[in-house]
């Protein structure tokens, strides 16, 4: 690629604290901001997080309001209820404290809470017009990257589908990414949001979007996540290896606002959406068989990924990038994560109807090295069953 070949529209928040214990001066920036009363958006498990952040804030001078109403998957009606609580306590800035569903939540309350525009008239690239109040967020998970990432997606019930609301205003004012938070993550959830984060960078890195401004930060996101995952689902309080990790993933999410994600994601969406499995197991599960039907369409890039993995260098390309998918696919099996739809309780009978479902993620699927259709889409689900 040739840098006179695009453009590259780069976005992040205008500050980034990150480092263990950092969380603890977002109350003080926050009452220097001269801003008085914040709605403090989480989740029944990161409430106790929630409390202490509250509590900085009290002391600080701030009235906070606690809504840990995300209690499950973040639909349109969960997130109409985050509205209405910021409503009610007139808030004049939003935190937004948990995984990526707590933090998704929190950004659409605060760019719609003074708007005329409701979560339906946004759906898609562009369509909010403006957010007025303050947003900062902390994510809890290793992770989405919706603390420093255009995105916020919500589950609409009424199509079974995921929909994504992509903005300039949804970047948020500051992002506090303390991995201390991440500590007490479970094995679980640590691998599954770590393969997440892994696969933003993967995705964004091989990709009709790459730029290199995307490539520094995605490669060396997948070096540090797939040289710190397995460590950190077996111990998570190795401080070093929960750093790292929490990095990639903010390097994976500076990337979803330019070249963002592709068919992983895209195909992922319908298995969340109608199966509820959890994205990043849906995303680790569709990895290796996305990679392998891509590799063909760019095997010097997924060479590169297969670098940042570990594997050595060798002449042939191919070769080298087909080893990264194989390593790809035994982190995945090495930090416990299920590699069969059959084993996430998805039925063989529904590969037609979510692969039709997937063609309709339209602004994922566009990224994608390799024009997939909806025959490709069959094909890859059924591999995913073996
Ligand atoms: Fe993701």
């Amino acid at each position: 690629m040739q840098l006179t070949d695009k453009i590259l529209i780069h976005r992040q928040p205008r500050t980034v604290v990150f480092g263990i214990g950092c969380s603890r001066q977002c109350a003080a920036d926050y009452a220097q901001s001269g801003r008085k009363r914040a709605l403090l958006v989480t989740a029944p498990p990161t409430l106790l997080l929630a409390e202490t952040l509250a509590a900085d804030l009290r002391a600080a001078g701030v009235d906070v309001a606690v809504w840990s109403g995300v209690d499950r998957e973040p639909t349109v009606s969960l997130f109409a209820e985050g509205l209405a609580a910021a409503r009610r306590h007139k808030c004049d800035g939003v935190l937004g404290l948990g995984g990526g569903s707590a933090l998704d939540v929190a950004k659409l309350v605060a760019a719609l809470a003074e708007s005329r525009q409701t979560v339906t008239d946004v759906w898609g690239i562009g369509k909010l017009e403006s957010r007025s109040l303050y947003l900062a967020c902390l994510p809890t998970t290793a992770g989405t990257g919706s603390e420093v990432s255009t995105n916020a997606i919500l589950l609409d019930e009424a199509e079974g589908l995921k929909k994504g609301v992509v903005s300039p205003h949804l970047v948020p004012d500051a992002a506090y990414v303390d991995p201390a938070l991440t500590f007490s993550v479970p094995p679980p959830v640590t691998a599954a949001t770590g393969m997440d984060a892994l696969t933003h960078c993967i995705e964004a890195y091989a990709n009709v979007n790459a730029h290199p401004m995307t490539d520094l930060l995605a490669l060396e996101g997948v070096r540090l996540i797939g040289s710190n995952l397995r460590h950190v689902v077996a111990n998570g309080l190795d401080a070093a290896g929960r750093s790292a990790v929490a990095l990639g993933s903010v390097y994976g999410g500076l990337c979803l606002g330019s070249a963002n994600t592709g068919a992983v994601h895209a195909l992922a969406y319908p298995l969340g959406g109608e199966y509820h499995v959890p994205h990043g197991v849906a995303n680790a599960v569709l990895l290796p068989h996305v990679l392998r039907f891509n590799l063909q369409a760019a095997p010097e890039r997924y060479a590169q990924v297969a670098a940042a993995l570990g594997v050595a260098v060798e002449p042939d390309t191919v070769a080298m990038a087909r080893k990264g998918v194989e390593r790809l696919a035994e982190l995945s099996r090495a930090c416990g994560i299920p590699q069969s739809l059959s084993d996430l309780g998805v039925p063989r009978s529904a590969v037609e109807s979510m692969a039709r479902s997937a063609m309709t993620v339209t602004r994922l699927l566009k990224n994608n090295v390799r024009p997939l259709t909806e025959t490709d889409a069959v094909g890859i689900y059924g591999e995913a069953f073996q």
